[in-house]
């Protein structure tokens, strides 16, 4: 196959001649120029309003925006994910997390067969397994109830159900606990469990291939310690381990009965997995409808995203913007920073859904690229990152357009808590885009050589998406907006957001580097002078 380059089309050039004529243009210009910008330069679906107003774009920078979405196919591409098309490439699997929300009753075709009967016979395994584990009546092998499941997975099968756990906690049932592990790092094991019962715990082992170094690594390590906590026989196995993979003859080599195993398909991308069986400890934690309820915002955005006009849907104006901050302003990142303090571990969510996603640098059809792809995504929770790295954001440097998440009311009113961190967002929001001049400083009495350090150049864009209040459906459709958003830069940059051999590399070179740290006799190295050193230094002072 053949792609035309984003860059030779006729809608990038004629944004890139655009760009030269905004360029002196601000965002205060912007909204001097129109008195409803404000007003005007919003959309909403499923429940999320966003606000761009205070981007670095015009009528006409919309207007091209969306034709470049329209020339790069956008549409046809959508549609190619939505009917099970094998759109990723490279590992010839069609991308089908969307049909993990469809409702039942729909029909989605993978190789001639019906996938949403499938998906909806695991949804309710999970619900049965779940209420038996809420209701107590999944017991230990000791007979005692569970309290604590651990959920052992890495990347995409640790961050979405991690991130979800917490984002719901308001919803979770607070007799029982989920803890994650994910990190080879064995204190991550260790301190996981260092004060839990073992006859009170279940594992959940997560892991698509269940092959994962990591994953399988923890999940020995968890067998080992049920087995010493319970008396070694491996009976016991059975009542403390279920699985979530796509690789029954690997679970069930590991030890876990398959009746216990809750599986899913290599048409679910790792990063796009929470809301399939990889969800099972947040549906344990929230219980099955709450879990619907996730599933049905993330369908509301999915909905949106396939019929709402380009010009209004949230997740095609955010994708479009990102590019044009990417591609046109020479921005390398863009920071998400949820007012929200459930949402913790949305942005570290986020940074393999973007960045594992289209962090690419050839084309779908084997090109180079000729164009910037993937931006850096990255933030915390505000208010805390407005006392860290918001200076930089404010003053620096750097371009780094911002997502600012708020909710209209909180799960904890306390006080004044809410309107404090709320007004902090329209705050932190309004003094990007409009700054402070010198002369305004200078009228507050600040001395002149003070002047340019109480600057605000301003100029600086950014997205403000509020929501009513962080419930499942809510985090369904924010998730689905981003992966949406995802998938519509990688369709403008004609790159497969799908695949991730990236991440090979290294796992196989760690696969020969570990024979050599544990060989008994010295071992013949052949990498660079300054592996092998190190790999020397490493096995002479290692504890022994
Ligand atoms: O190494 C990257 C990756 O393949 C991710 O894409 C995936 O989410 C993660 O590893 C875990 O993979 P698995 O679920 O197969 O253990």
């Amino acid at each position: 196959m053949s792609l035309p380059a984003p860059t030779d089309l006729p809608a990038w050039k004629a944004l890139a001649a655009h760009r030269e004529r905004i360029a002196a243009t601000t965002i205060g210009d912007l909204f001097a120029a129109d008195a409803t910008r404000g007003e005007r330069m919003h959309a909403e679906g499923a429940g999320l309003f966003l606000d761009y107003s205070k981007n670095r774009v015009t009528d006409e920078t919309l207007r091209l925006l969306v034709t470049l979405a329209r020339e790069t196919g956008l549409e046809a591409r959508r549609e190619a994910m939505f009917s099970g098309e094998k759109i990723n490439l490279t590992e010839n699997r069609a991308v089908l997390h969307v049909a993990l929300r469809a409702p039942e009753g729909a029909t989605i075709n993978v190789d001639g067969e019906n996938v949403v009967p499938a998906v909806h016979a695991v949804l309710k395994a999970m619900g049965a397994f779940a209420d038996t584990v809420r209701s107590g009546a999944w017991r230990g092998a000791s007979g005692k109830r569970i309290k604590t499941i651990v959920n052992i997975g890495i990347g995409g099968s640790d961050l979405g159900p991690v991130m979800a756990y917490e984002a719901l906690r308001h919803y979770s049932d607070r007799s029982l606990t989920c803890r994650f592990v994910s990190n080879v790092d064995g204190t991550d094991f260790a301190e996981a469990v260092v004060d839990l019962d073992p006859a009170e715990t279940l594992f959940i082992i997560s892991s698509k291939t269940f092959t994962t170094l990591e994953t399988m690594a923890n999940a020995q390590t968890a067998r080992a310690w049920i087995l010493a906590g319970m008396g070694g026989d491996a009976a016991v196995v059975a009542r403390h381990f279920v699985a979530v993979s796509t690789n029954a003859a690997k679970v069930a080599e590991f030890g876990i009965d398959t009746a216990n195993m809750f599986g899913f398909w290599d048409w679910v991308g790792g990063r796009y997995s929470l809301d399939s069986a990889i969800g099972l400890s947040t549906m344990i934690a929230i219980g099955p409808q709450n879990f619907a309820s996730l599933l049905g915002g993330f369908r509301a955005m999915d909905e949106h995203f396939r019929t709402a006009p380009l010009e209004q849907n949230l997740p095609v104006l955010m994708g479009l913007l990102a590019v044009l901050y990417t591609d046109f302003f020479g921005a390398q990142s863009i920071a998400v920073l949820p007012y929200e303090q459930y949402l913790k571990r949305f942005p570290a969510y986020l940074q393999q859904l973007t960045m594992e996603s289209n962090g690419k640098s050839v084309r779908l059809d084997g090109q180079p690229v000729t164009c910037s792809t993937g931006p850096v995504y990255w933030g915390e929770p505000g208010t805390n990152g407005q006392h860290s790295f918001y200076q930089l954001i404010h003053q620096g440097t750097h371009l780094i357009p911002c997502d600012f998440l708020g909710f209209n009311r909180s799960h904890n009113q306390l006080g004044r808590h809410h309107d404090y961190l709320i007004s902090n967002v329209f705050a932190q929001a309004e003094a990007l885009a409009f700054g402070k001049s010198a002369e305004e400083v200078r009228a507050e009495g600040t001395p002149e050589w003070l002047v340019p350090h109480r600057v605000f150049a301003g100029n600086r864009p950014s997205n403000v998406i509020m929501a009513d209040i962080l419930d499942p459906a809510t985090l369904g459709a924010l998730v689905a907006l981003y992966e949406h958003a995802v998938f519509t830069q990688g369709a403008v940059w004609g790159i497969n957001c799908f695949d991730q051999w990236g991440v090979e590399l290294g796992k196989q070179l760690a696969q020969k580097i570990i024979c050599e740290l544990e060989s008994p006799t010295e071992p013949k190295l052949k990498h660079d002078s300054s592996t092998n050193a190190l790999i020397r230094r490493y096995r002479a002072r290692r504890a022994k």
